[in-house]
């Protein structure tokens, strides 16, 4: 392709950005650049070239770029997203709309305060509990019991599906759905002992029965967990008081 032809494809967007710095702002303010995006662009992308090129006071976190570290979520035209996940090309219209994530305090521009949303995950104990001596080999576990709780391993922490929920933003002291994703993960693995403790701290008002299983938390989440299930599963264990499965969950994988 020629020189001419790449060139043809750059697009012009207007990038609205919401802007707060607590230091010097009363109250959050949108703020628009005008920039030339190639389709291939990242909006990751797109946000540093604002950044490097047009107000270097601007404030967003990202570590990877890639989609595996989750620290640039943000509201990408009112929908929550990775900034380095998003294309230009699957971004509707020339206008760019960027937000912080809601329900979460802004330490400035698109940066949140991360320490509530950790600690409800810290609260659900994710980590493996197990005070049975320890074998001299492995703890062994079959491939149906691995694949249980394979869905809710893929969790990179990242909160788009916890400020997707309208639940949460209205009270968040709800424990929200990462964390019942990374309850869930523990509850159902066959080598860990603290299932019931974890279903009582769920079992309380600000845990699973917040939820109105309204799905904002399994479309908001990029690495396509389905969330919303993980969250049903941990309500059938409460109701039934069992950690058992209804199907095979390697026919479920593969389905
Ligand atoms: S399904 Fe439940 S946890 Fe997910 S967004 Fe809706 S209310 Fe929140
Ligand atoms: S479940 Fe998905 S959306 Fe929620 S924190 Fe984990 S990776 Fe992010
Ligand atoms: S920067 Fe790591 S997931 Fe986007």
């Amino acid at each position: 392709m020629s020189t001419a032809a790449l060139a043809s494809d750059m697009r012009t967007l207007k990038v609205k950005i919401k802007r707060y710095n607590p230091e010097l702002d009363e109250a959050p303010h949108w703020e628009e650049y005008t920039t030339e995006a190639d389709p291939l662009d990242r909006v990751l992308d797109v946000i540093q070239k604002v950044k490097w090129y047009q107000d270097e006071t601007l404030a967003l976190r990202r570590s990877c770029a890639h989609g595996v570290c989750g620290s640039d979520a943000m509201r990408i035209n009112g929908v929550n997203a990775l900034a380095c996940k998003i294309l230009v090309r699957n971004v509707k219209g020339d206008t760019l709309t960027l937000e912080p994530i809601l329900g979460l305090p802004v330490i400035k521009d698109l940066i949140v305060d991360m320490k509530p949303f950790f600690d409800h995950y810290k609260s659900v104990m994710p980590f493996l509990i197990n005070d049975e001596p320890a074998p001299t080999t492995e703890r062994l576990q079959s491939p149906a019991d691995r694949a249980r709780f394979d869905e809710t391993t893929k969790c990179i922490l990242c909160a788009c599906c916890t400020t997707a929920c309208p639940p949460f933003w209205s009270d968040n002291k709800y424990v929200g759905p990462a964390a019942i994703v990374n309850a869930h993960r523990f509850i159902f693995d066959s080598r860990d002992r603290g299932a019931q403790e974890r279903l009582d701290i769920l079992n309380d008002a600000e845990g699973v029965w917040r939820c109105r299983t309204v799905f904002n938390c399994t479309s908001a989440c990029p690495r396509d967990i389905k969330v919303t299930q993980a969250i049903s599963e941990v309500k059938r264990a409460l109701l039934g008081g069992s950690i058992e499965m209804d199907r095979d969950p390697l026919q479920i994988i593969e389905a």
